[in-house]
């Protein structure tokens, strides 16, 4: 059993696609263990993205983050870190998959819908990033 972390992106929040992305995770038969509404400071966003410092996109990326109410969430179920990253599509929803979140929903690369842990080592740190022990019902 995994455990990983998903974001609806501001863009996700403010066009009222919530619903949309929690029911694709419930129609896959993942469950959703933890749940939040968070604003992030700049600051909270930088540090979240930080292992995109380096990256040009670090700055939009995070000003993108802070602007606007993200839903933050923990999903469990077998391979689910992969089985997410399914759901999602390509980064880029120009290389999204048919029927995947971000060929359906999302506008840009930056623009994306939602975020997804791409490993077990960071879906720890980002989890662990949002949510303590006792807000997850596992
Ligand atoms: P996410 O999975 O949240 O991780 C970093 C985010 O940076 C990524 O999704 C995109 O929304 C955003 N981003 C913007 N430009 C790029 C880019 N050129 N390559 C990768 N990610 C980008």
């Amino acid at each position: 059993m995994e455990r990983t972390l998903s974001i609806v992106k501001p863009d996700g929040v403010e066009r009222g696609l919530v619903g949309e992305v929690v029911k694709r995770f419930e129609n896959a038969g993942i469950r959703i263990v933890g749940m939040r509404m968070v604003r992030l400071t700049r600051d909270q966003a930088k540090r979240f993205y930080a292992v995109h410092r380096e990256r040009p996109f670090y700055d939009s990326v995070t000003q993108f983050m802070s602007s606007g109410p993200i839903v933050v969430m923990v999903l469990e179920g077998d391979r689910v870190i992969q089985r997410n990253r399914d759901l999602m599509g390509a980064t880029n929803p120009k290389d999204a998959a048919a029927g995947t979140i971000r060929k359906d929903f999302a506008t840009d690369i930056e623009k994306n819908v939602v975020h997804g842990s791409d490993a077990p080592e960071t879906a720890r740190t980002e989890i662990d990033f949002f949510f303590n022990a006792i807000e997850i019902c596992g």
